[in-house]
C-alpha cells in the first residue's frame, strides 16, 4: 500500500499546533482545513486530466482539464477536512460515510451512507485518525463495493498498527498522511496524537 508522508515545514508546524492540547476549537478547525489543503494537493498529483486546448491573448496552447473527483469524509471528524477539497476542487462530488467506534471494542459500526456515483472514479476518503484502521477499512470496502476506481485515503495521524491493518486489507489504497505516529494506547487512541479529533473539532 503506497504510503506518503506530507513533509513540509508548514504542514509540521500546523501538525505541532493541532496536537497542542491548548488550541481551541476555532483555532483547530481552521489549521485542520489548512492542514488538509497540503494533503489534498499531495493526494491528487495521480488525478488525470484530459489535453485542452486554449487560446492566450497571444497564442493558442496546449492545456489540461481534470477528471472527476468523488470526495467522501467519514463522519464527523472527516468533516474537517472537506473544506479544503471543495475548495481547490470546485467541482468536486461528495458521499459521507458515518461510522463510529464502539468505546469498548473499537469495532465500527456504520450509521449513515450516501454516495454518488463512484465506479472508476477517483476518490479521495477523508479520515484525519488512521488509528486501528477499522474504520478507513469498512469505509474502503464500502467504496470497492460501489465500484470505485482509486481510493487515496487523506489522515491527518497514522498509527503504525492502522497503517499495516489496512494495507494487508485494502493493499491498492494510497494513503497520504501528515505523520505516523509511535503507536495506538489501550483505548486504541493515537500516541502522542491529538486526542480525539471529532471532539476537539466540534468542542464537545
Ligand atoms: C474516529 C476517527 C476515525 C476513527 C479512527 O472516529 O475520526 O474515524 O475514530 O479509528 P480507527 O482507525 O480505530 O477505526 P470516531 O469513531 O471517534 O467518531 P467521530 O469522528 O464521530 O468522533
Ligand atoms: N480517533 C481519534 O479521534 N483519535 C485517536 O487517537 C484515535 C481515534
Amino acid at each position: 500500500m503506497p504510503l506518503t508522508i506530507a513533509e513540509h515545514p508548514l504542514a509540521e508546524s500546523m501538525l505541532t499546533a493541532l496536537r497542542d492540547e491548548a488550541t481551541s476549537p476555532p483555532l483547530f478547525r481552521l489549521l485542520a482545513k489548512r492542514l488538509s489543503l497540503v494533503l489534498c494537493l499531495e493526494a491528487t498529483r495521480k488525478l488525470s486530466t484530459t489535453e485542452v486546448r486554449v487560446q492566450t491573448p497571444l497564442a493558442e496552447t496546449g492545456g489540461a482539464r481534470l477528471a472527476s473527483l468523488v470526495a467522501v469524509p467519514i463522519l464527523r471528524a472527516g468533516l474537517g477536512m472537506l473544506e479544503a477539497v471543495t475548495e481547490l476542487f470546485p467541482e468536486v462530488t461528495v458521499g459521507y460515510i458515518g461510522l463510529e467506534r464502539d468505546h469498548a471494542t473499537f469495532e465500527p459500526s456504520l450509521y449513515y451512507s450516501k454516495l454518488p456515483p463512484v465506479e472508476g472514479r477517483f476518490v479521495l476518503l477523508l479520515d484525519p485518525m488512521l488509528a486501528t484502521g477499522g474504520s478507513a477499512s469498512a469505509a474502503c470496502g464500502a467504496l470497492e463495493e460501489a465500484g470505485a476506481g482509486h481510493v487515496t485515503l487523506l489522515s491527518v495521524v497514522a498509527a503504525p498498527e492502522g497503517v499495516r491493518y489496512l494495507a494487508d486489507r485494502h493493499p491498492e489504497v494510497d494513503v497520504v498522511t501528515a505523520a505516523v505516529d509511535d503507536g495506538l494506547n489501550e483505548l486504541a487512541y493515537i500516541v502522542p496524537g491529538l486526542g480525539d479529533f471529532g471532539d476537539r473539532l466540534f468542542g464537545t
